[in-house]
């Protein structure tokens, strides 16, 4: 890793129309303490970012603050019930590591059932339920550290991008963040002011440049390796929609960039799953044809599953409390191990690496059952 501090940071020379710089905008009750939640949390301050994004912040409970302490780069999930079914989405927090306020951004998504609910209707007041802060998008943190921190963030990709980033500022005196920051245009922007108020305070320690849709511009390899400057980042961060992650990791694999300093969080794919877990129980005399283990939170139970469900609608389904957000292979809070017997390939894997894989863990909300008995365990 490359060791900088701020004084070796020279002025950015590049290439004319490949990274730009935008001028600064104008500043425009009581919880059940299950430890994986969801908790019922209250809504404490609400602030309005862009026509169809919001900034949310919990209050919690002091008896709930240690289930709440998050790691910069983290998410919750937020419970909903939509069409008669339970849904969990996740929202990344925002906040730096070191305030601990449970605050998310927010976008609305165009025909999206829990984003539009949260956008449009929450207030300060508004009860909500809400999963514990989860997710490995995160680095730990060392004042001693003199890093070069990059990330690319898409539109609400910037949510834990903000948290990673004025974390590392704040803690880390002599490391640098440079941000690649794509948007639909400028109006689109989520916390353009809080962004321009870091750059004000953080000078030359953090660079920011805009990638704006309404100039014709997407994120290419140029913005990519004009980053490279002064020195080539030792840490990588990506968080946006599925097909500019895949179109930015792929170009930092072309850089020559080590697929271990980059970090991936994808928002959303082509399509939500439409399988959702089943949590009301088969009606009865249903046929079990398998049968999957569960080791979950220092227990063992047996639950029956037929082949055509995913493990994790099968745990559910039994009334079993395993943790499950997306369903979509992109939060990893299904993740378990497979211990004994086979499941089926994952359609989707955004989070599991090739060791892990390696060691037999998969996603449980995409796999099914294929031997007749399986063994997982989630505490593992
Ligand atoms: C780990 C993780 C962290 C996340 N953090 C945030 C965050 O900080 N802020 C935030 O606003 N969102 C975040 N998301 C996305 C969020 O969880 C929801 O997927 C999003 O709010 C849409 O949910 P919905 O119920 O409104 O839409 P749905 O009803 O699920 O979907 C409606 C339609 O929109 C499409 N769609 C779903 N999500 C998106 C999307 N993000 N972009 C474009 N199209 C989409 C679907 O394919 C579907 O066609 C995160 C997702 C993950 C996996
Ligand atoms: S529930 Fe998100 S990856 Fe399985």
């Amino acid at each position: 890793m490359s060791i900088l501090s701020a004084a070796r940071v020279a002025p950015l020379s590049l290439a004319r129309g490949a990274l730009r710089r935008l001028p600064q905008l104008s500043r425009t009750a009581s919880p059940q303490p299950a430890p994986g939640g969801p908790h019922r949390l209250t809504v404490v301050n609400v602030e309005r970012l862009t026509a169809d994004s919001v900034a949310i912040t919990f209050g919690v409970p002091p008896m709930l603050r240690e289930t709440y302490r998050f790691s910069a780069g983290q998410h919750i999930a937020i419970e909903d019930v939509v069409g008669g079914r339970k849904v969990r989405r996740c929202y990344s927090i925002c906040a730096s590591e070191s305030s601990q306020q449970l605050r998310i951004g927010v976008k609305k998504v165009q025909g999206g059932a829990v984003s539009a609910r949260i956008v449009d209707t929450f207030a300060v007041g508004t009860r909500a339920s809400v999963i514990p802060p989860a997710g490995r998008f995160t680095t730990p943190l060392d004042p001693r550290n003199a890093l070069h921190y990059a990330a690319v963030a898409g539109g609400s990709g910037i949510t834990p991008v903000l948290s990673i980033m004025s974390s590392v500022l704040e803690t880390e005196p002599a490391s640098l963040f440079s941000l690649i920051y794509a948007n639909r245009d400028r109006q689109s922007m989520m916390f353009a002011d809080e962004i321009a108020d870091l750059e004000a305070t953080c000078g030359r320690r953090l660079r920011v440049y805009h990638v704006l849709e309404s100039d014709n511009e997407r994120v290419q390899r140029t913005h990519l390796a004009a980053i490279n400057v002064p020195t080539p980042p030792d840490q990588w961060f990506l968080c946006g929609p599925e097909p500019m992650t895949a179109a930015v990791r792929e170009n930092l694999d072309n850089l020559g960039v080590d697929a271990g300093a980059v970090h991936l969080e994808v928002f959303s794919g082509a399509t939500r799953a439409t399988v959702s877990p089943q949590i009301a129980r088969p009606p009865a005399g249903t046929e079990a044809v398998g049968q999957v283990a569960v080791r979950l939170l220092g227990q063992t139970s047996t639950v029956p599953s037929t082949a055509d469900e995913t493990v994790l609608a099968a745990v559910l389904k039994s009334g079993l409390d395993a943790p499950w957000s997306c369903q979509q292979g992109f939060c990893g809070m299904c993740r378990a191990r497979v211990e004994d017997g086979q499941c089926s390939e994952m359609p989707a894997n955004e989070i599991l690496t090739e060791d892990e894989l390696s060691q037999g863990y998969v996603l449980t909300c995409q796999v099914s059952r294929v031997s007749a008995r399986l063994r997982v365990d989630y505490d593992n």
